[in-house]
């Protein structure tokens, strides 16, 4: 067992506790902290590191049955708790962006990936359930992909055949799938039906027409989803995520999972109404579950698409595509429009912004919904408050760079797009605009960045994403570009410390958990990670491949290593 029970003196207080439970806490003639310790749990371990201001390492704490710290401590040398302290070395829990709903297979050789998993899966790819996959990339494959491509391969003729781009901005389907539509099919603003060199993929608001007629898993299903991603999600050291988009049905699931007590993932879930970019305020329940598991209370939006098939949007055209800027998938207005009517219901407004123009619009639509939901004297001072995000904030122009800091918008900002995208940035972009706009991160550190590593479309290994960030280096190559060996852009690197942070109190002020999340202290939830060794002692490759030892939450432990 990896924790022991200390047992203080007032046995009295058990009988008492276990027959009027928690209410007694207030009853003033028990201290408090008194209470709190004799219900507790002790562990100790040989050191952990806490992010607490008080004192930033010790080597004991103590949780209460409810999963919370009632004390973190410094146990002498030699006394009895030192000296039974467990191995290993202690982080706080750490914490996610990421969109669960959306895994399933990644494939890499993508017609052999699909025939093999159809030959052990042979019902898979009906009308009802269709296959879904992920990881495509017409970089990688020489020319965007039809639908023709898939039915040249007799086993995948007529399977119903879903397979979203490697961004998860465009999605390639089967003929099957293609021959639901109608004859005709207008063009979408904000989106692009790939008509050349034939039928099949479909892009941004375009992805709609498709995703109208997918099937929707059914809940027991989902939940077999979702329950098998928290396991894989502990066993790389998250406690929690921030769940970037889920629809209303998709809430619901989540409020009748969080109440049964096997579910020990956080989650902070943002609404993303049936219709993008909409508002459905008037629908959805803020919810916010005491015990820290679940979360509604923000929202997101989209400006744009991705740097990689030319969907973001930017000021200025492209420099390897003269004649596009990218597009916006809601024009400057509507979005303010939109962003300002989740601000007045009181919900945190957070917008997917990668191109420079997008990110403008997302910064005018924040500053709009500020100016009017606030009272406070300054814009700054009603962002501390209501602490609206810009997603990925990829390319950014210097100007507005300035206005982020100096109203204080949070970039939430994934270490690895950086090192996945560093090889076409600079032919996308130019040298000049990714010198000065490209995947800020130290410049824009002053607002507390929330780092993650957008699951699916990147793997969820945290300490991959602390690697990325800390060396601008791609984590499974270990390389940085040609131009740049030692790390790309190194300038904008972060330190350790700073990316730990990024994982943890970043991510807890980001949703409003600062205090209660990403650090062991009193009153804070007691979620943590064991490592074989300090942090601080690691070579920076290892974090490539980090194999931890143990994840808790709620004091509770959700996975050893064995
Ligand atoms: C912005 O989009 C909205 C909704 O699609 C539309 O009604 C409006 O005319 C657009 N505004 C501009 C300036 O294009």
């Amino acid at each position: 067992m990896g924790w022991f029970r200390v047992r203080q003196s007032q046995g009295s207080f058990w009988f008492c506790a276990t027959a009027v439970g928690i209410g007694l806490i207030g009853f003033s003639s028990f201290p408090q902290t008194a209470f709190h310790d004799f219900l507790s749990t002790t562990h100790c371990y040989q050191s952990v590191r806490t992010h607490s201001k008080a004192t930033s390492y010790v080597n004991c704490f103590s949780v209460t049955p409810s999963g919370t710290f009632s004390k973190v401590f410094q146990a002498a040398d030699g006394s009895s708790l030192a000296a039974r302290a467990q191995p290993g070395f202690v982080i706080p829990g750490l914490w996610e962006y990421a969109t669960l709903y959306s895994l399933f297979l990644l494939l890499e050789d993508v017609r052999g990936r699909l025939e093999s998993y159809l030959s052990d899966h042979p019902n898979a790819g009906t009308r009802k359930e269709w296959l879904r996959g992920l990881g495509w990339d017409q970089m990688a494959l020489g020319q965007m992909p039809t639908a023709a491509d898939l039915a040249a391969s007799h086993q995948l003729k007529d399977r119903y055949i879903m397979l979203d781009r490697v961004d998860m901005h465009c999605i390639w389907v089967s003929e099957a799938i293609l021959n639901l539509l109608p004859e005709s099919i207008p063009d979408v603003s904000g989106g692009d039906i790939v008509r050349y060199p034939g039928m099949g993929v479909f892009c941004d608001n375009a992805m709609k027409i498709i995703m109208d007629l997918r099937p929707e898993p059914d809940a027991a299903k989902k939940e077999t989803f979702l329950r098998s991603a928290m396991t894989s999600l502990h066993k790389v050291g998250l406690v929690g995520v921030h769940d970037a988009g889920v629809n209303p049905g998709n809430l619901a699931l989540y409020r009748d999972l969080v109440r049964s007590s096997d579910w020990t993932l956080r989650v902070y879930a943002m609404v993303e109404c049936y219709e993008r970019n909409a508002f459905c305020g008037n629908e959805i329940e803020k919810y916010v579950d005491e015990r820290g598991f679940l979360d509604i209370s923000s929202v997101k939006l989209f400006a744009d698409g991705a740097l990689g098939s030319w969907g973001s949007a930017l000021i200025k055209p492209y420099s390897d595509r003269p004649d596009t800027s990218g597009s916006l998938l809601i024009n400057s207005s509507e979005l303010t429009k939109i962003a300002s009517a989740w601000a007045t219901k009181g919900f945190q407004v957070n917008i997917h912004a990668i191109g420079d123009l997008a990110n403008r619009n997302a910064i005018n639509a924040i500053e709009a919904a500020l100016q009017l939901t606030c009272r406070e004297p300054s814009l700054a001072m009603c962002q501390a408050r209501r602490r609206f995000r810009i997603e990925h904030c990829q390319i950014v122009h210097p100007d507005d760079q300035v206005r982020m800091r100096s109203i204080g918008v949070i970039p939430s900002i994934q270490p690895t797009h950086a090192t996945s995208d560093m090889a076409y940035v600079v032919e996308r972009l130019g040298r000049g605009r990714t010198t000065e706009e490209a995947y800020r991160m130290r410049s824009l550190l002053e607002t507390g960045p929330v780092l993650g590593s957008d699951f699916p479309i990147e793997p969820c290994d945290p300490f991959q994403g602390i690697y990325a960030a800390v060396t601008r280096r791609n984590p499974h190559t270990g390389q940085g570009t040609d131009d740049f060996p030692e790390g790309w852009y190194a300038e904008e690197a972060l330190s350790l410390d700073q990316a730990v942070r990024g994982f943890s109190e970043g991510p807890a002020y980001g949703s409003f958990m600062e205090g209660r999340a990403g650090v062991i202290q009193r009153g804070a939830f007691a979620d943590w990670v064991v490592l074989d060794k300090p942090l601080e002692e690691m070579d920076i490759e290892d974090f490539r491949s980090v194999n931890i030892r143990e994840t808790w939450v709620a004091g509770k432990r959700v996975y050893e290593r064995n």
